[in-house]
């Protein structure tokens, strides 16, 4: 039931603190992660993995771009992240050292079950990051981590989107401590960091009300752009998918260190670009690089929509609109920076007049290839 709200996504968007509280729920002891799901595996079979592969399709592989992130920063294992489609069909390389993550959040979609089943004959271990109970591939799966979101009625994903990046993230951790990759003090940290999120999706939750007007200006507007790096890119690309999903405009998402290469062609007057800015406190000083990409990009005209973290100074001459959200450690920002996306994909859809919850051509689960 929507309960009050104007639409299942409204709704859905509403939970999304809720839907990483409850994925964290039960999973942390003593500040360290333990997934008992991982038991019928065993630690070996975790120790002595050489790559993982991610499969998974729309939304559901965003977040498993950002699970490669954090994975191999934490765990050092390398990771793929494949559209269960292609990985299926071109003959992969697998073995028994390969892990296959799985992310659905139905269980019953076609393409990323072929791509399980293939993956289990192959000798691949399976495990699946699922919000469904009982769906089919989990059960097809040598282990389930099922992600906490609740029903998700509405056709384009939101809850379960940074419930899947909350379960790959405790995954990453968990991997980290079997491995002796990262010291429990590490650990202890980024546990502290995720259990915060919440609170602080909360906040962007209220503070991104504003955005309903800026989709209220932009009902003609014929193409979206979107910008990021690092862990901002999976999230380029999340807000350019809800963009065609549910406002039918045509909507690229770039890595912003891609646009000299070919996209700043696009730049001309008028075109807007969302631009998701790395903290200023990031190590790797990828904030002044971002920076740099909306000075080149506003230079020729585009009208710039920044997501960046509440008082940073140096993007505020150069963004037309800017989007705050709270401190957090890099791999947290983007739980964050994803919501004003949501949020925006559901109003313009609704200042269209279109159908919020069931978008034309798409279906919520696609049981067929
Ligand atoms: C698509 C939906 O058809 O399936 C997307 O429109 C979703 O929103 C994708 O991300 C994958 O679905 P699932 O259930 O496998 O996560």
């Amino acid at each position: 039931e929507k309960g009050g709200w104007s639409s299942f996504m409204a709704k859905e968007i509403s939970e999304e603190p809720d839907a990483v509280a409850n994925t964290i729920l039960g999973r942390v002891q003593d500040g360290l992660v333990r997934l008992t799901e991982f038991e019928p595996l065993g630690d070996d079979v975790i120790a002595n993995i050489d790559r993982i592969v991610v499969v998974a399709c729309g939304t559901a592989a965003y977040a498993g771009m950002l699970g490669k992130y954090a994975i191999e920063a934490w765990a050092r294992v390398p990771v793929d992240v494949e559209l269960a489609h292609e990985f299926r069909y071109r003959n992969p390389i697998l073995t028994d050292r390969t892990l296959v993550i799985s992310i659905s959040q139905s269980g019953e979609t076609m393409d990323t079950l072929m791509a399980v089943k293939f993956a289990s004959e192959s000798g691949a271990k399976v495990v699946s990051v699922c919000n469904t109970h009982g769906a089919t591939i989990p059960r097809e799966s040598d282990a389930v981590v099922y992600t906490h979101a609740g029903p998700e009625v509405a056709v384009a994903s939101t809850k379960a989107f940074v419930a899947q990046v909350t379960a790959l993230y405790l995954i990453g951790l968990h991997i980290a401590g079997v491995r002796g990759t990262l010291s429990d003090e590490l650990i202890r940290e980024n546990v502290a960091e995720l259990q915060a999120v919440p609170a602080k999706i909360s906040e962007v939750l209220v503070t991104s009300q504003s955005i309903k007007q800026l989709a209220h200006w932009m009902t003609d507007t014929q193409s979206v752009l979107f910008l990021g790096r690092h862990v901002g890119y999976p999230i380029a690309l999340e807000g350019a998918l809800k963009l065609k999903e549910l406002a039918y405009i045509h909507a690229e998402g770039f890595a912003a260190g891609e646009l000299k290469h070919g996209p700043i062609a696009l730049i001309e007057p008028g075109q807007v670009v969302f631009v998701i800015v790395p903290s200023p406190r990031d190590p790797n000083s990828l904030h002044k690089k971002v920076v740099s990409n909306i000075q080149e990009i506003r230079a020729r005209g585009a009208r710039v929509i920044a997501i960046a973290e509440k008082g940073d100074a140096a993007v505020l001459p150069f963004a037309d609109e800017v989007i705050p959200i709270p401190l957090a450690g890099s791999f947290f920002e983007p739980l964050l920076a994803v919501i004003p996306l949501h949020i925006f994909g559901m109003e313009l859809s609704a200042a269209k007049g279109l159908d919020v919850d069931q978008p034309r051509n798409l279906a919520k689960s696609v049981t067929v290839e």
